[in-house]
């Protein structure tokens, strides 16, 4: 959206996690809207979802707001994250 990336869903099959893969894919989106004119990225993501926030937080984003009951089944918080490019 004009100037801004969003990272809606980002998955790695189980049997292919913890290998880098994620942290590969990421940056490369990255690049790719850098390369688009992108200024900054933009997530949400579940606050009981810590393995997607060590792999944001690793790339660079930092949590900027926090959203209560966005998520269901179950239930949780959604929390924002964002990286300038
Ligand atoms: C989140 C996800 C994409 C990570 O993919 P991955 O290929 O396993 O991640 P990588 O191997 O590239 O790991 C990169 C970094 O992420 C973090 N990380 C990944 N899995 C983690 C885990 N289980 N626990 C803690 N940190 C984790 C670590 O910081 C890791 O760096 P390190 O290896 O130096 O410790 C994957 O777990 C997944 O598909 N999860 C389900 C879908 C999901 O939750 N997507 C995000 C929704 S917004």
């Amino acid at each position: 959206m004009g100037p801004e990336a969003q990272v809606t869903n980002l998955v790695i099959d189980p049997s292919h996690r913890r290998q880098g893969k994620g942290e590969r894919l990421l940056s490369f989106l990255l690049e790719q809207a850098r390369a688009e004119g992108c200024l900054r990225c933009t997530l949400d993501v579940r606050a009981a979802n810590i393995a997607a926030q060590q792999l944001y937080g690793k790339a660079g984003f930092q949590m900027v707001g926090r959203r209560p009951g966005v998520y269901t089944a179950p239930m949780d918080d959604a929390l924002l994250m964002e990286k300038c490019l």
